[in-house]
């Protein structure tokens, strides 16, 4: 007979957390934040323990795809303090997002206090130090409200729950391999550099197929002439080249500005004394490049084994282990972001 289990369903929650095995999935956290736009202002905000949100029919967000998130962690240092990384830099993106889908902004210091107000509210769900893990922030902004036609909303929401996550791509450190996409995930004066869903919804069935095939994901070409990386997958692209002394990676309107690929660039510079290339990274450069990446919010960094591109397999460094360059970035980043290493001014808050 087994002893029925007594214990509160939060502490459950919590004691069946197996800190050092989280992948990047769902796990109900107690409070998110949420506050709304009306008449042109927004309310005062508040904390809810509801996971659920109650809008109109009618709402933009779900027929005209009127929304954008956003992506950030918290993580546990070692003296038990806990860091958000550039908050700044994702209230200025959500700003940007909005701006492209006619929706009101959020000022970043409302941004970076709501951040902190559920980081506070659900701190024993941020991972402990030595896990690796963290816990991602999911920040968005809806069209609701009762409208038909396809306008901007009468009102929204914005919301930031969170959620203790690890690697993205099962691998973590392990590159994945990857393969070129036949398919677009934004047109080239489109909403590529803005982060809304309807980009992720365009790449469900790309990955999906990529994934049949045994690849972690697929590698965006420019959608114009698709001779040129863009994104792998939800996540930004970087090469180092043959003599180890450049970081390259792609620049184009139709990439999302990542905050990790944009933090790369300044570390890769000013940490490892590299070169730093922003530019076209067109296919046939493959051959000049001995490590390659994806790095994002939650792929952090991710070696990338190889590259199908037709019937070409692409291998950089090995299918096996991380390249020297792309570990010796990892280790900085995630010693900035973990507080093991020192940030620059203005990066940890
Ligand atoms: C992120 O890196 O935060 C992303 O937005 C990727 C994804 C999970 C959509």
């Amino acid at each position: 007979m087994t002893t029925p289990d007594t214990r509160p369903t939060e502490a459950k929650r919590l004691a069946d957390i197996d800190w050092n095995n989280l992948g990047f999935s769902y796990i109900k956290t107690d409070l998110r934040y949420l506050s709304y736009w009306k008449d042109g202002e927004w309310d005062e905000g508040r904390l809810t323990g509801d996971n659920r949100l109650h809008i109109a029919e009618g709402s933009t967000a779900l027929h005209y795809g009127q929304q954008c998130f956003e992506g950030l962690k918290a993580y546990r240092c070692a003296d038990g303090s806990i860091n958000l990384f550039r908050p700044d830099q994702n209230a200025a993106r959500m700003q940007a997002s909005c701006r492209r889908l006619l929706m009101p902004e959020l000022p970043t210091d409302r941004f970076i206090d709501a951040c902190v107000q559920v980081v506070r509210a659900n701190e024993h769900f941020i991972p402990p130090y030595g896990t690796g893990g963290s816990l991602y922030l999911r920040p968005f902004l809806i069209g609701v409200g009762d409208n038909i036609g396809v306008r901007t909303a009468p009102e929204f929401l914005f919301s930031v729950f969170c959620t203790p996550v690890g690697p993205y791509f099962k691998g973590g450190l392990t590159p994945s391999n990857f393969i070129t996409s036949l398919y677009d995930r934004a047109a080239p004066n489109g909403t590529g550099a803005a982060k809304v869903g309807g980009n992720y919804a365009a790449s469900l069935l790309p990955n999906y197929e990529a994934k049949k095939r045994d690849f972690a994901d697929v590698i965006y070409l420019d959608p114009a002439t698709h001779t040129k990386i863009e994104e792998v997958g939800a996540a930004n692209f970087f090469a180092i080249t043959k003599d180890g002394r450049r970081f390259v990676t792609p620049q184009s309107p139709s990439i999302l500005p990542s905050i990790t690929k944009y933090s790369l660039l300044w570390i890769a510079k000013h940490r490892l004394g590299l070169e730093v290339e922003e530019g076209d990274v067109r296919l046939d450069r493959l051959g000049e490049f001995a490590e390659a990446g994806a790095c994002g919010t939650a792929a952090v960094i991710t070696p990338i084994g190889g590259i199908q591109h037709g019937e070409t397999f692409h291998v950089f460094y090995s299918e096996t282990e991380p390249g020297p360059v792309t570990r010796r970035l990892y280790d900085e980043l995630t010693g900035i972001q973990f507080g093991d290493r020192e940030a620059p001014e203005g990066w940890i808050v």
